[in-house]
This record gives C-alpha cells, structure tokens and sequence, in this order.
C-alpha cells in the first residue's frame, strides 16, 4: 500500500503557508516542526514543500543531492542572472566546474585572504576615530563588499570600480524573483537585465587586461582565467564572468548577515563576551597584527561563530527539487514537491542541543561537543559535495571583523533587540546601532606600535 503524504501545515485557502513564509517563515517552520513532528508539508502556493529536520534527514538530503534531488532545478529562478554557473550548472556541467570553483578556496590561499580582510576592516575602523555610533549591517556589508571585490577581482578592481559596480549589483540583486517567469517585462526586470550587462562587460574587460598582460594576481580571478577544464578546453570568458557573480552573491550578504549577529549576540550576553575579551586580550592584545594564525588560538571566538551559525544561520532555508517520489519515514513524497532544510529550527532540535533558545557558545567546547552527536547537526553552511566552498573564508571573514572591533573599542548595543529583514537575499538583522568607544589601554599600545614603526621606517609614521 502506498504510504501518505507528510502531514500538512494548516495555512489559508488557495495561498497555503505562501504569505506567512515570506512575512516571517522562520515562525512558520518552527510551528509546523513542534506540531507536526520532523517531517511535514507546507503549501507556497501552488507548490508542496516537503520540510525535512533531524541529522538523518539532513544526511538523506544531501546524499541524493544531484540523484532523486536537483539542485539547479531548485535554483532556477537564479540562472537568468548566473547562466550556468556553479550551483546553477546542471550535475554534469557542475561536475566538470567542480575543481575550478574550489581552485581558489585552497588553504594555502587563505593567509592572502586574511590581509586582504584585515586591511579593509582596519580601513574602516580607522574611519571611526575615538568615539561614536556605527550602525554594524551596512557597515559589515561595505566591508564584505570590498572585500569580496578585491579578493575576487584584485586591488585595482576595488578601487577604480568599486561603487559603480555595487550599485549595479543592486539593481541585478533586485531581480531575484523566484515565483514569477524572469522574463516578465517588469520595471525591476528590465533594471536588472541592464545591470546584468553592465556587469558583464565591467567584468570581461578585466578578464581581456589580464589575457593581454598576464602577469602575478593572487585573486579568484586570475585562478579562473588560467583555468582549464579536466580534457584541456579553456574555461570559457562568459562562465568566468557568470562565475564571479554568482560568488559575489553567494558570499557578501551571507557573511555580513551572520557576522554582524555574531558581534550582536555577543553584546546581547556580555557574560560571554567577557570570557571572549579575556582570550583576545591574552593571544591578541592591542597593537599585535592579525594574522592566519592567531585565529588558531581562539577557540572562544570560534564557538561564538558556532553559536551564530547555530542561531541566526544566513542560509535560513536550504531546498531542491524532487526529479522523482521518494520514501522517508512513514511517508511517501511525491516527485515534482520540492524538498527543504531549515537550518534555523534543525538547530533547536532538543535530541541534540541542550536549552535551545540559549545562547551558550560554550556548548561547542571539547568538553560538551553537543554538535558531535550525529553528522550534520549544523548546517548553516550546507552538507554533503555542495556544502559551502568559502566556509573558512566566510568564518576569517567574520572572526576577523569581531576580532578587530573589540580589540580597538569598547562597545555598546544601542538598539538592544533588533528583528530579522527577510528580503531578497539572504535574511538579515534589522539596522542595528552599536556605540564605539576607543579602549584607552588600546589607544596606548596602539600608540607606542606606531611608533616602533615609526622608528624602524626612519621617521614615517605608518598605522
Ligand atoms: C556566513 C556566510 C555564508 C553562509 C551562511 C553560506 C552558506 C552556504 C550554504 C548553505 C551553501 C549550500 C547551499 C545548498 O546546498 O543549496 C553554500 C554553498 C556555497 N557557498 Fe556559501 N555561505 C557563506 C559564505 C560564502 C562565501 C564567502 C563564499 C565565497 C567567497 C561562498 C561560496 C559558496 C559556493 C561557491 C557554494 C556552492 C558550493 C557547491 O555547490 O559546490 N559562500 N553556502
């Protein structure tokens, strides 16, 4: 006998669960989880979900990932701005991308990245001066920003181009739709084609510098331009540039989405953040450099990154495809239905984590390893051959940022209990005001390094 359907979440006629997922669906998917148990169904719409929790789940997920389950289907409202590239190619095309997408994430890559993190946070931090107000998610994210364009695209990119391309990448971001056909001659389309354009040639032309003069550029560019697939061909200009873009977005928001919490969730729980300035305090003391390898000796940051991912995951909802019907648990799921994670509430699932609501980043510590339980009890950065590629640039990234800013300021959370932004990427805190005050004990250590340099660069003062 064929086994039912999972249990679906009570929504509205017609509409199903559609406009409370996009309001709030967080609220949503931790309602259905709690009522109906680790396996049910919500209605977007004209369109069954299938929602999956609980790490055998997560593991079936991302074991037929590219089998029963399509990614690039999933993500098809994306193609029309990546063509082709990485998780919109199909499993073939992508198996054949594979080794070049990872090209430029290699480990002995990394410490480039981090000075790369390191100057820009410096640059902004030095902005700041003694004292004031920042309001941290359009700063992390200008952050991100140059970052990612001078990772992706070198330092000449970032400085000549930098604006005019975020803002066009604005207006391409601004066309994610993923409910109505991409071709719709809407206004916000029409914007985002043009960008698309401008993006494109913007991008080509430093693809056709660096073919007329190659020379010596540790960026993720330079990998892709030198790229070959695995018989020999080229790697193609257009998928170059598709590439790129579609790193840019899988990159920037994310990370400025999460790290911001991570300093947010830190000063909401300044009994934490006291354990944490005591380690930074120890291994990084004001005036020290930042480097690839202090991060090593900072585990306290590191749980605290955890404890984010845990809590405040920017990839909020991980979903695919079904290209065929599928059997899970006591249930039957139809080909056609589409199949989610949702890293947010899989990580309050109380088999797993104790006090779920809690922020206790001390849970990751080797003492209590609560995540070791099982495989895949986070997922914030995904699972299985698709699991996120820039994982350790996005946490250098972050832990750089938190670092930094408590190794210069005292801080205050203004806006004490800023909500989520769901938009059109991925979700982020709302707008939230932290006072900086300089530490006096970093003002004179800061003081006297300058100085040091000062001396060693026969008088020129450098910071
Ligand atoms: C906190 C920041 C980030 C989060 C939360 C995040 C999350 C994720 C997740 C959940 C996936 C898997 C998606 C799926 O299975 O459908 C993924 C894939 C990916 N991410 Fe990230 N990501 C972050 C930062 C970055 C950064 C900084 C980069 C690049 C510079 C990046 C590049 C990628 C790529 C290329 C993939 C596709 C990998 C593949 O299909 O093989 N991510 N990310």
């Amino acid at each position: 006998m064929q086994k039912s359907t999972p249990p679906l979440l009570h929504g509205l006629p017609v509409i199903g669960n559609l406009l409370e997922f996009q309001k709030d669906r967080f609220t949503l998917l931790r309602r259905g989880y709690e009522t109906l148990g680790p396996i049910f169904t919500i209605q977007l719409g004209p369109k069954p979900a299938v929602v999956l929790i609980g790490p055998e789940y997560h593991d079936f997920f991302f074991r037929e990932t590219d089998k029963i389950l399509s990614m690039d289907k999933a993500y098809q409202f994306l193609s029309v701005m990546f063509e082709g590239a990485a998780f919109t190619a199909g499993p073939a095309e992508y198996d054949a991308q594979r080794h070049i997408v990872l090209a430029p994430f290699a480990g002995k890559k990394m410490p480039g990245y981090v000075e790369i993190m390191v100057e820009e946070i410096t640059n902004w931090l030095d902005s700041l001066g003694e004292a004031g107000t920042f309001e941290v998610v359009s700063a992390f994210t200008r952050i991100t920003q140059y970052v990612g364009a001078h990772a992706l695209m070198g330092r000449t990119f970032r400085d000549q181009l930098g604006d005019e391309f975020w803002d066009l990448y604005a207006e391409l971001s601004g066309g994610i739709d993923a409910v109505l056909p991409p071709n719709l001659p809407l206004p916000k389309f029409i914007k985002r084609d043009r960008a698309k354009k401008k993006l494109r040639a913007l991008i080509q032309q430093v693809i056709d510098e660096r073919r007329a003069q190659p020379g010596q550029h540790n960026d993720f560019l330079q990998d892709f331009v030198n790229a070959k697939y695995k018989d020999g061909r080229p790697f193609p200009d257009d998928l170059i540039v598709s590439l790129i873009l579609a790193l840019v977005f899988a990159g920037h928001e994310t990370t400025a989405g999460q790290g911001s919490w991570a300093l947010i969730l830190l000063l909401q729980n300044p009994e934490y953040l006291f354990k944490l300035r005591a380690e930074l305090d120890e291994h990084f003391p004001p005036g020290t450099p930042f480097t690839h390898q202090v991060l090593r000796n900072l585990p306290h940051l590191d749980w605290a990154l955890k404890e984010t991912e845990r809590l405040r995951p920017s990839a909020d909802i991980i979903f695919r495809y079904n290209l065929e019907g599928y059997e899970i648990g006591d249930y039957y799921v139809p080909k056609d239905w589409l199949t989610m994670l949702v890293p947010r509430v899989a990580h309050l699932n109380r088999e797993i984590f104790t006090a779920v609501d809690q922020y206790d980043p001390m849970r990751f510590s080797p003492e209590r390893a609560e995540d070791k339980v099982a495989d895949y009890t986070l997922i914030g950065f995904g699972g299985g051959r698709h699991r996120c590629a820039g994982y350790n640039f996005a946490m250098n990234e972050m832990a750089a940022f938190v670092a930094l800013v408590l190794q210069r300021y005292e801080l205050t959370l203004l806006d004490k209990t800023p909500g989520i932004q769901y938009g059109l990427g991925a979700p982020r805190p709302t707008p939230t005001r932290i006072g900086y005050r300089a530490r006096v004990q970093a003002r004179q250590e800061l003081g006297n390094a300058a100085l040091i340099q000062s001396d060693a660069a026969g008088g020129v003062l450098k910071r």
